[in-house]
């Protein structure tokens, strides 16, 4: 089974999904953010987990599109927290419409994920709500401790892998966990799926952060050098920070509230080069890559089955976009 066929459905269904129709400036912004794209990972991994164990994975789209269009009204408000222009190459909808109008957008995709959740057809509905829920509050709670690390001197690397385990990879695993649950899975299935999605999760963070400074923005499709302007704590500026002697440059660029961005970035960018950083967080991302590989592998399920989670997991560690 190709990953591309997984896409081609996802993309057909998101095709045809409806949000609503009025007021117009309330749901426009949603078929424009849905229809930019983007890799469409999550709900692919949900398929793909539904498929270990089910020949007809086409029943597992609704709780895989779920998945989808949370992770994009996650996007939507995490664009005015970090004031980003830019997404898949596009405007965001906070620059392209307004603050208010994101804000509001967004609150209502999480209902329609909520709405494409529960017509989930197979599995016990009400301990995969309990999940997402719980997964959604991690979200948030996660993306608040990324805010409050911009404005933080020093952050230790535990406390990042903390913050990006919860903003970021708790829904990967989730995904992946939605799919065994719609499958009927034991526990302990569910569990080790859910633990290769985490793993991964962090791996993908960490190339994000990587690919936020030295990306080609052609195809990041993001500003490039967005977490630097915003000072964010992310794994190259936390170690950046700790070879670092109070009073650096690194230090003063952090301080300095007026500034050119662009002159910003290069500088910072600059100062993570000289010191090895690049190495030093594609190392940290393989070690979590490795992880997730290593469940994957302990996965008891027909080898074949296995193949496009494994390649899929391959394409990820080494993506450039
Ligand atoms: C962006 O996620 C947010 C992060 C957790 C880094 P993706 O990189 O999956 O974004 P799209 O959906 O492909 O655009
Ligand atoms: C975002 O992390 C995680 C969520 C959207 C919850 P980032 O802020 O790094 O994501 P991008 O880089 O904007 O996609
Ligand atoms: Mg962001
Ligand atoms: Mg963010
Ligand atoms: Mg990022």
């Amino acid at each position: 089974m190709a990953l591309d066929q997984y896409l081609a459905a996802l993309q057909k269904e998101i095709e045809t999904l409806k949000y609503g129709d009025k007021p117009q400036e309330l749901y426009e912004p949603i078929e424009y953010l849905m229809s930019l794209g983007g890799k469409r990972l999550r709900p692919a991994l949900t398929l793909m987990a539904y498929h270990l164990f089910e020949e007809n994975w086409q029943k597992a789209l609704k709780p895989a599109l779920a998945v989808e269009v949370f992770h994009n009204f996650t996007l939507m408000h995490d664009d005015i927290m970090d004031e980003a222009p830019l997404r898949r190459g596009q405007q965001t909808v906070h620059e392209k419409w307004n603050r208010d109008t994101a804000i509001l957008s967004g609150d209502v995709m999480l209902v329609a994920a909520y709405e494409l959740l529960s017509e989930t057809e197979d599995g016990d509905f009400k301990a995969m709500l309990k999940r997402f829920n719980r997964t959604a509050a991690e979200v948030c709670e996660g993306q608040q401790m990324d805010m409050n690390f911009e404005s933080r001197e020093t952050v230790m690397e535990a406390e990042y892998i903390e913050m990006i385990k919860l903003k970021t990879s708790v829904l990967l695993g989730f995904a992946l966990e939605l799919g065994a649950r719609a499958a009927n899975q034991s526990q302990e299935v569910i569990s080790e799926l859910y633990q290769i999605g985490v793993n991964l999760g962090i791996g993908f963070q960490l190339k994000d952060d990587i690919l936020d400074v030295y990306g080609d923005p052609e195809k990041f499709g993001k500003q490039v050098g967005g977490d630097i302007i915003e000072n964010k704590k992310t794994w190259l500026m936390l170690k950046a920070l700790e070879k670092s002697e109070p009073g650096s440059e690194l230090h003063q660029w952090i301080q300095k509230s007026d500034f050119d961005p662009e002159e910003k970035v290069k500088a910072v960018r600059g100062i993570f080069t000289n010191l090895g950083i690049k190495e030093a967080a594609e190392a940290a991302m393989t070690d979590f890559f490795n992880k997730g590989f290593e469940g994957i592998e302990k996965l008891q399920v027909p080898e074949e089955r296995k193949a496009t989670l494994r390649g899929f997991a391959q394409w990820l560690f080494g993506r450039d976009r």
